[in-house]
């Protein structure tokens, strides 16, 4: 037991595995070697996964809903997956003159993205919206930023204030940015209204996971979209998670082209990857044979273990691959909403991206977030912290059945339990 230096307040990181410094705290802050693994337990151990299954330190075996955020779209250790990087990384991990992975998955994203020529590749997510907003900026000469309210797009100063002021951010950076309820096309007409040439960037995750999991609606896009290039301000669609769930991404669905597109996660196959694509006349801001152009970077930016797994995993993740995945998804949310009924809980989501939430509600308070992956866990089911249902292509109706069935259980006892007295 330690005393938080900021708060005062006790925190307990009783863990016997975890290393301590000399001090007797933990060598990572917390117990961790980032934030959002943290569900209000003392954590467990991944040791080993194959396909679906994860194993812990206690030799437990679950089932990865998980997938490292949704990234593992074909399941642990996949076979061709893991001998493309391998041979990666018995040719030399990373060099400091161009590899040709990189070209490789360049070409598989721009034949799923018509309408987009070309790609940078970033090392996360985080670092392709930090480069897009970059990119926009210095094409419109502007510094303002249009968000969903809630919305996620990483960690970067700008991204973290889609829920408001946050430590550590300075506080004139919210000069700069607006934030708009999502669907809410009033809200945005009014920001370019009221500021008609301030915007650089409008950013829209399609299907923004911590504002609810609720797709945008087409109408809202395509308003996005007009009003954007009215105003000369650049649409980037954050496809970071998005892109999994359909063929051409999600822009697919909606028919729309943005001018710059984020993504990560999927693309480099398990490997740290992120990537800015866009159309030419914007992307050449970041050619280096033109004098002048943006300075953009990063030692392991598009290294060739993750270009080289991420561009197999894409060859694995055909249209029929999505389309069943998908599925099992929409029977998923379909068998566990009749079982949840009763319970004033629902699974919303898209596709393959599944989430429990009290009826109607956007948000679920962190207490019973973190119940609802604590019971989930008892059941053998391992989900993000957010609780987000990730499916992935090695799995198939029988696991998706048996994944579905442990999910409205686990929903149920924290429904039954309201006071978490357990
Ligand atoms: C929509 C979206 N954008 C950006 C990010 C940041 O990506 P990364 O975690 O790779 O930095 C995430 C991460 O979950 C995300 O969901």
């Amino acid at each position: 037991m330690t005393a938080h230096p900021l708060t005062n307040t006790s925190v307990t990181v009783d863990d016997p595995h975890i290393r301590r410094n000399r001090n007797g705290h933990p060598i990572l802050p917390g117990g961790y070697g980032r934030s959002a693994y943290h569900v209000g337990t003392t954590p467990r151990y991944a040791v080993r996964g194959e396909g679906w299954r994860l194993w812990d330190d206690t030799g437990r075996e679950l089932i990865d809903a998980n997938g490292n955020f949704t990234t593992l779209i074909h399941g642990n250790a996949h076979p061709k997956i893991t001998e493309a990087a391998e041979r990666a990384i018995r040719q030399g991990a990373s060099w400091g003159i161009p590899n040709l992975p990189e070209w490789d998955l360049a070409d598989a994203m721009i034949a799923r993205l018509p309408g987009l020529d070309q790609v940078r590749f970033t090392n996360s997510g985080t670092e392709a919206v930090m480069s897009a907003v970059r990119l926009a900026r210095a094409v419109t000469g502007r510094d303002g930023v249009i968000m969903t309210k809630d919305g996620y797009h990483g960690t970067s100063d700008l991204a973290l204030l889609t829920s408001g002021p946050s430590r550590g951010v300075p506080a004139s950076l919210a000069d700069d940015t607006a934030l708009v309820p999502v669907n809410d096309i009033h809200a945005l007409r009014t920001v370019f209204d009221r500021h008609p040439s301030k915007f650089a960037a409008l950013i829209l995750d399609l299907l923004p996971n911590k504002a609810g999991l609720i797709r945008l609606t087409p109408e809202f896009v395509t308003e996005a979209r007009a009003l954007a290039s009215e105003h000369g301000t650049l649409l980037i669609i954050d496809e970071v998670i998005s892109l999994r769930l359909a063929p051409n991404g999600f822009i697919g669905e909606y028919n729309i082209v943005p001018d710059l597109l984020t993504a990560g996660k999927v693309i480099g196959g398990g490997f740290a990857i992120g990537a800015l694509v866009g159309r030419e006349e914007y992307m050449e801001e970041l050619n280096c044979w033109v004098p002048g152009s943006l300075a953009h970077s990063g030692t392991f930016s598009g290294n060739p273990v993750s270009t080289a797994a991420g561009a197999v995993a894409l060859q694995l993740l055909t249209p029929e691959e999505i389309a069943r995945i998908n599925a099992l998804g929409d029977d998923a949310r379909a068998s566990a909403n009749a079982a949840l009924e009763p319970s004033g809980w629902e699974v919303r989501g898209y596709g393959s991206l599944l989430r429990p939430f009290p009826v109607g509600a956007r948000k679920v308070d962190t207490e019973r977030q973190n119940r609802l992956w604590q019971a989930s866990y008892e059941r053998g089911i391992v989900l993000s912290s957010a609780n987000l249902v990730a499916l992935s292509t090695p799995m198939d109706a029988e696991v998706v059945t048996d994944l579905t069935e442990r999910l409205v259980d686990a929903v149920q006892s924290v429904v039954n339990d309201p006071e978490g007295r357990r």
